[in-house]
This record gives structure tokens, C-alpha cells and sequence, in this order.
């Protein structure tokens, strides 16, 4: 008898110290969200994960009805979610989705509010729905990743409201220094997703390597992506491939920017064709796998060099559903300035042509921009005043603050540190609008982190640059200044630490935040 008692006691403080070990899961979950959201309240209890729960997704459209299929998959460890469609009314106990009017929540905002019975995901578009459910994933434990074995999870009650600050939020990876295939592109596009970024830039050609098949160009890629930096095999994504990537970041509401570097930045191009080169008859440059920049230029002057852009921008265009070419125009060193000037000039028309909207590095705006051309500024603060000063639109990529292969200190054995070191605190403690004298917040389209790729060959380097900066810069683009502070920033990223050791990320484990 006393056997049982003591047995029954124990079951009963095991159960009592479990569920107290799940509410303080469920509790710091709510404190330390990334981005954090524009409101968030707690409210009293929890919203139980387990058994069967039925997700209605009211006058669901067919995005919408993906994105409650993600957080199916997602709770599928602990919970059976069953699916239905119709209207919100009498919909007490589950989880469900309810589009609705409300400007201030825009293409992206989402309102998520979690009772013990129900938790209600409000948005206008399939966007808000998506961030709604990154939003969750947060709210539920680190153990969703790497623990199969738990009965149940917990989510705080709460009501967030929840809407980004730019329009564009994203990443690029350049994929011709070294090249990456489908699945790695794939985990990156994941990682944006997962902090409500919206746009992935492929940077697709370089001196070392060109990375997209043109069918009408074929030694691009036979020859031209052939190798890569230190001379490896290089290697190439085919349009069907290419196609995958943009569809497979569509499904997570991402735009590709697939990016063709010119005039400058074409070794990989010249060495394919002679033609594009302004004296054909001397020596053909050989392909390049070194990490040098600026000494390569397509022939500005050789009519043959627009056929070809026409060519390559029509086969791009076909397969990119997003709005935006961008036509690179950095550190064309060797191309006279003057020449530099009247390619961009016919360029930009070549791209509009196709329907798509113009992007070039900052360098572009020394060049007359075309209505909706967009500068991407990187370096030199005074072109982006000059973009700002013909109507444009900036993205900031500031590199002394936001290239990913910048190393965070001295010890760091990937990057490199030409443009400065980037620890996480002055990766986080910046504002576009304030950085450059005369680009406010009103000039400014998006934010977007470069990982160049010179000595990023692996998934794992990868990881490393990214983690946990991209945060930073997640954060930076979402959520409202006034909310942003690194004393208190650097908790929250310290908490979500445990999220990123769950998924086996490989992470920079910096000295300036407490890890748990
Ligand atoms: C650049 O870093 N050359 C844009």
C-alpha cells in the first residue's frame, strides 16, 4: 500500500514537474521571438498541441490551404490535424484560418490569436498566413526538430499583431565563386523563410563561373561553368532546375532576383565565347579560378554583345516569375566610364522589355536610370544619393554591415574582412534609414545580406556566416525601430540559440551573447 502511495506521488510530481517544464517552454517561446512582432500580449494559459485537432481554413484560397498543410507537417510529431474548409462561425476549438479586411496588416501582417481552445490566424493574403504559422514554430518548443518522443506541446496564449517595415527582405548567395546545387540553394531559401525574408538573389555569373543554361548560348555553362573558385568542377542549374528553385520559393512566398553580372564580372562569359570579347583575334581569356575583381568587361562597343544580352535576358525572363532582373554592374574596373554609361543606358530597356523590372549595384546610377530601376547600394554612399536624386528606389546592402562573408573577428578562419569585421552586435545595432547621408526611410525599397562565396564552399561554411547575423538582418527588416535594442535583442537570440543547436545548424556561437 505505502509502495503505491510513493509510486502514485512520484508519477504525479513527475507529470506535475513535466507540464511545469512545458509551460516555462511555452513562456519563454513568447518572450523571445525573432523578428520581433510590432505587438504581442500574453494572455492567461495555453494552447495544448496533441491529439486530434481540426485546422478550418475559411474561404481558403489554394495558397492558404498549402500553408495550413505546413503546419499540419509541422505538428504531425504530436498532433493529428485534420483539414476542413468552410465558414468561421461555430468554429470553437482548433486552429483556424480566416482571411480578412484590414489595411493595416498590408500583403504580409498577420494577426495571431491564441486562447486554450483556439487559436485564430487573421490575414488578408496568403503572406500573413505563412508568417503566421514562422510565428508558431517559434511559440512552439526547440524540441519539434529533434525530439519525437513528446505526448504534447505547449503554446503560450497570446495575441500578436504583426506586419513587416520593408517591402523586401532577403538574402543573395553568390553561387559562382563556388557552386551549390538544388538542395543546398533549397536549406537557404528554408532559412529565409523561417524569418519571414521575401526575397532570395541569385547571383548567377561571375569571372569564375556561369551558372544558368541559355539554350541559345550553350558553352556558357559547358565551358563557362565548368569550374569555380580554386578549380573545382563548377557545375550549373539547368532551367529545369532553376525553374524548381524559383517554384520551391514561391511556395514560401520568396522572389528570386536572378542576377547576370555585366559589363564587368564575365571572365566565365568571355571564355566561352570570343565573340563577346572587343578583340576576338588575340588570345581568348582563359577560364579564371582565382579570386581577383575587376578585370573583365564585355566588348560595350561590339554590337554583338546586345544580341547576346537580348538573348540571355529573354531566356531569363521566360523562367522568372518575379518582377526583377538584376544586371550587376559592380566594379566594371576596365570598362572606360563614359562606355559603362551607354551600356547601362541600352540595357535597362532590353530588361524592361521582357516585362521585368531593373536592378544593378549601386554603380548604376551613375547611368540614367529607367522608371522603376532600383540601385542596390553596397559601398559608395554618394550613389545612392544619385539613384535617390532620379526618382529611384534603394535596396541597402551595405557591406561594412551586412555581407555575410565579412568574418565576425580576427579568428574567424571563413570570410574575409576588405570591407570590415561584422560581430553581431554591429550586425544588429544599425538602421538603414540613418546609415547614409540622404537615403531615408521612404528611399528605401528593402534590405538585402550578400554571402559571397570566394571561401564559402560547403553547407556547413554556409551555416556559419549566416548564423546567427542573418537574424539580425531579418529583424532589421521587419520589425519597427522603436522595438529594436541589442541589450534586449541579445536574450532573445541567445534563447533562440536552442532552436538552432535543435536543427543541427552550425552556428557562430559569439562571446557577446549568453548561449543557453
Ligand atoms: C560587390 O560586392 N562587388 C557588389
Amino acid at each position: 500500500m505505502l509502495k503505491q502511495i510513493v509510486c502514485t506521488i512520484a508519477v504525479a510530481v513527475t507529470l506535475f514537474s513535466c507540464s511545469q517544464k512545458s509551460q516555462q517552454m511555452a513562456d519563454d517561446a513568447f518572450l523571445h521571438l525573432i523578428p520581433k512582432p510590432v505587438q504581442a500580449e500574453r494572455l492567461q494559459g495555453y494552447f495544448n498541441v496533441s491529439g486530434r485537432i481540426a485546422i478550418n481554413v475559411a474561404d481558403g484560397n489554394a495558397q492558404t490551404l498549402q500553408v495550413a498543410d505546413m503546419l499540419i507537417q509541422t505538428v504531425k510529431p504530436v498532433a493529428q490535424a485534420t483539414l476542413t474548409t468552410g465558414t468561421a462561425a461555430g468554429f470553437t476549438s482548433g486552429i483556424l484560418f480566416v482571411t480578412v479586411t484590414d489595411s493595416t496588416l498590408g500583403n504580409e501582417g498577420y494577426i495571431l490569436h491564441v486562447t486554450d481552445s483556439l487559436i485564430t490566424i487573421k490575414a488578408q493574403r496568403p503572406a500573413g498566413f505563412f508568417y503566421a504559422v514562422q510565428t508558431i514554430r517559434q511559440l512552439l518548443p526547440p524540441e519539434q526538430y529533434n525530439n519525437t518522443s513528446h505526448k504534447s506541446w505547449l503554446i503560450a496564449a497570446c495575441s500578436i499583431k504583426d506586419y513587416p517595415l520593408y517591402a523586401l527582405r532577403g538574402s543573395m548567395l553568390d553561387v559562382s565563386r563556388h557552386f551549390f546545387g538544388v538542395e543546398d540553394v533549397k536549406k537557404y531559401i528554408d532559412h529565409l523563410a523561417a524569418y519571414k525574408m521575401n526575397v532570395f538573389h541569385m547571383h548567377l555569373s561571375d569571372d569564375q563561373g556561369w551558372r544558368i543554361e541559355i539554350k541559345k548560348w550553350p558553352k556558357l555553362t559547358e565551358v563557362g561553368g565548368s569550374t569555380q573558385v580554386g578549380g573545382g568542377n563548377g557545375g550549373f542549374y539547368t532551367q529545369e532546375a532553376y525553374k524548381d528553385i524559383v517554384q520551391y520559393a514561391a511556395a514560401r512566398f520568396i522572389t528570386v532576383i536572378p542576377e547576370i553580372d555585366m559589363p564587368g564580372h564575365t571572365n566565365a562569359a568571355l571564355a566561352s565565347y570570343p565573340e563577346l570579347n572587343c578583340n576576338p583575334k588575340d588570345s581568348l581569356p582563359k577560364l579564371y579560378t582565382g579570386t581577383e575583381v575587376g578585370f573583365s568587361s564585355l566588348c560595350t562597343t561590339n554590337e554583338k554583345v546586345y544580341g547576346f544580352i537580348d538573348d540571355v535576358i529573354a531566356e531569363l525572363a521566360a523562367i522568372t516569375p518575379g518582377p526583377y532582373i538584376h544586371i550587376g554592374g559592380d566594379e566594371s574596373l576596365v570598362t572606360p566610364k563614359e562606355e559603362y554609361i551607354k551600356f547601362m543606358n541600352r540595357v535597362q530597356p532590353i530588361v524592361t522589355k521582357y516585362g521585368k523590372q531593373v536592378i544593378g549595384w549601386d554603380e548604376i546610377a551613375n547611368a540614367v536610370l529607367q522608371p522603376g530601376t532600383i540601385a542596390q547600394h553596397w559601398a559608395d554612399t554618394l550613389n545612392p544619393v544619385k539613384a535617390i536624386a532620379q526618382g529611384a528606389k534603394v535596396i541597402m546592402s551595405p557591406a561594412k554591415r551586412v555581407y555575410l562573408d565579412m568574418q565576425y573577428d580576427s579568428t574567424t578562419k571563413l570570410g574575409l574582412h576588405w570591407a570590415s569585421y561584422i560581430e553581431v552586435e554591429h550586425s544588429y545595432s544599425w538602421n538603414p534609414a540613418t546609415l547614409v547621408k540622404g537615403v531615408e526611410q521612404k528611399n528605401i525599397a528593402g534590405l538585402v545580406a550578400p554571402l559571397w562565396t570566394e571561401t564559402i564552399v560547403t553547407r556547413s561554411d554556409i551555416e556559419y556566416m549566416l548564423f546567427p547575423r542573418l537574424l539580425s538582418y531579418a529583424e532589421i527588416g521587419w520589425s519597427p525601430v522603436a522595438n529594436r535594442n541589442w541589450e534586449e535583442y541579445k536574450v532573445r537570440l541567445a534563447h533562440h540559440g536552442l532552436y538552432l543547436k535543435a536543427q543541427g545548424i552550425n552556428f557562430y556561437q559569439s562571446k557577446q551573447v549568453q548561449w543557453k
